[in-house]
């Protein structure tokens, strides 16, 4: 799965963006990814609910919303209710993450948890089956176009092995410096779903873009 992630788009025109991403066949991306960020979790702010309430009206690819907030315990249960599709919190923002995600899915959403690149992935093995996704940072959350890092793909095959033997129910998603050259090393390791924000919204076309890396991730 191709997730483009908004951030790299032009933001007075989020509409268009997405719906460059929402066409038919192999352009489609199956999720749109929305980067909340608060400028407290990390040194930039973005958008939040209205923002995400407005995208939910004019589009019908479902909604990936990617909190890089403090507190997500108070806010995030808001992207559920408004129809998020999923909503991913962070670790190590969360005060309580099992109930949160308890919260989040009987809101109506799928509940994501997201992981930091130095963030040890072991001491959370345990609650990941209250999740339906894991989306593990290959880059320090903030920022658009950083380089890759491929140490994470340690957590993600931690995490395959894990759903392969049948000792856990997730998606799988990676988040940070996917392009056309890192996304086969990444779905080597056993990713499910992809974010790529600079390497869709900088592309000329970017429903190209999108099948480009379907392309080469199936490779
Ligand atoms: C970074 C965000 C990412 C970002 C990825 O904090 O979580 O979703 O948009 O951008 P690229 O794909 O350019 O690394
Ligand atoms: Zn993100």
């Amino acid at each position: 799965m191709i997730a483009p992630s908004i951030l790299s788009a032009d933001f007075a025109r989020l509409g268009e963006e997405v719906a460059a991403v929402a066409g038919h066949g192999d352009t489609r991306a199956d999720w749109v990814h929305v980067d909340v960020m608060d400028n407290h979790f990390v040194p930039n702010l973005t958008l939040g609910l209205p923002v995400v309430q407005s995208l939910l009206k004019v589009t019908d690819v479902p909604l990936d919303c990617h909190l890089m907030i403090e507190d997500p315990d108070r806010w995030a249960p808001g992207y559920a209710e408004a129809g998020a599709y999923n909503v991913t919190v962070h670790v190590e923002a969360a005060h309580d993450p099992v109930m949160l995600a308890k919260n989040l899915r009987a809101a109506g959403a799928k509940a994501g948890l997201s992981i930091k690149p130095n963030t040890p992935l072991e001491p959370h093995l345990e609650t990941l089956k209250h999740y339906d996704t894991l989306l593990v940072m290959s880059v320090e959350p903030g920022f658009g176009g950083q380089s890759f890092i491929p140490d994470v793909l340690e957590k993600v095959r931690t995490a395959r092995r894990l759903v392969d033997t049948g000792h856990l129910q997730v998606l799988v998603e990676i988040d940070g410096g996917i392009n056309t050259d890192t996304i086969e090393q990444a779905a080597e390791a056993g990713v499910d779903c992809f974010v790529a924000g600079s390497a869709v919204y900088g592309a000329q076309d970017p429903g190209q873009a999108v099948a480009a890396l379907r392309a080469q991730a199936d490779r």
